[in-house]
């Protein structure tokens, strides 16, 4: 889909950058789903500086030395966040990054790691994998959170130990790997907002956290209600249909007048569904920018709370006053 939005995607180096390349490269690619807007660097001699400089990439380079660890994230955030990034990826950063620039980037800071984590978290990964007699090495995609190498892991390739194999030669395949690895699971990651089975499985998460609920079909889309029998639904998953671009939640609101009031209010969020709008169901859109999951989950409580009975609404109340 070449007309969404592309992400802005800032890049932190510490080397040669073939990684950094990659992504510079594929995000020139005809509907590529991000751009690279930024590539930092703690060290002012690295490679992949001069290589983003020759490709019109604004850079910016901050040596550690000399620096706290804090006012050196500090000053590498200021320079993202001016930038405009929305994501960051690490590509071969070899300064580990304190607790509150990893923090203040949760689920938008990515790494690429040359093993197949778990496996080797740290450095020297290819000695140990050789030294170890693996038959397979290789590389794993992941986010960043405060443990080292820890984090959830988006996308691996695995690259076959050759009996002759240095950690130089071995790392040398790994990253051909890399290359191919790192653009596709960037671009996937920054375009699940706009992905049906990710948009599917992020409201399913919510709903089924209620009390008492199951996902049932109905009218062939995804649907959650009341568990049982006799249990309404309290939540359709609509995507694109009727000829809308939206990918939604339908959930329901006290009636015409409050449902006329939202689409007013904020018509990037809201609209009139077909067919359930008539009986005062609110489309609340998913798939844009900066889908605001509180609220969504905030919508499928109050639609739930709507047609569950009184058993379960009293008994979520007193736990919530508890
Ligand atoms: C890559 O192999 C990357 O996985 C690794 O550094 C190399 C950078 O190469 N990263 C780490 O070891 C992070 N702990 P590049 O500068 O050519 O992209």
């Amino acid at each position: 889909m070449a007309d969404l939005p592309k992400a802005k995607v800032a890049v932190l180096v510490s080397g040669t950058g073939t990684n950094m390349a990659a992504l510079l490269y594929a995000s020139r690619l005809p509907g590529a789903p991000y751009e690279v807007v930024l590539v930092a660097s703690n060290d002012q001699t690295a490679g992949a500086l001069k290589l983003a400089s020759a490709e019109g990439v604004p850079t910016f380079a901050l040596s550690h030395k000399g620096m706290d660890r804090a006012d050196h994230d500090a000053a590498m955030d200021t320079a993202i966040r001016d930038a405009g990034a929305d994501y960051v990826a690490l590509a071969g950063y070899m300064r580990i990054l304190g607790d509150g620039i990893v923090g203040k980037w949760a689920g938008r800071m990515i790494n690429i790691h040359p093993s197949l984590l778990p496996l080797y978290p740290g450095l020297k990964t290819h000695a140990r994998a050789i030294e170890a007699g693996d038959s397979q090495a290789g590389t794993s995609v992941h986010l960043v959170i405060p443990e080292l190498d820890s984090g959830e892991v988006l996308g691996q390739v695995a690259v076959a130990i050759q009996p002759d194999d240095t950690p130089e030669t071995l790392a040398e395949r790994v990253k051909l790997a890399e290359h191919q690895l790192y653009p596709r699971i960037l671009g996937e990651y920054v375009s699940r907002g706009y992905d049906a089975d990710h948009l599917h499985s992020q409201v399913a998460e919510l709903a089924l956290a209620l009390p008492e609920t199951e996902e049932r079909t109905s009218h062939g889309a995804p649907a959650f209600k009341i568990a049982g029998k006799s249990g309404k639904f309290f939540a359709h998953f609509s995507d694109r249909h009727h000829g809308v671009q939206h990918i939604a939640l339908l959930a329901k609101t006290s009636g015409q007048d409050e449902l006329l009031q939202l689409i007013e209010r904020d018509p990037d969020t809201f609209f009139k569904p077909a067919y359930y709008g008539a009986s005062g169901w609110v489309g609340i859109i998913l798939n844009r920018a900066d889908c605001d999951w509180d609220q969504v989950a905030h919508w499928l409580e109050r639609s739930w709370a709507c047609v569950a009975p009184k058993r379960l609404t009293r008994l979520r109340k007193a736990a919530a006053e508890f």
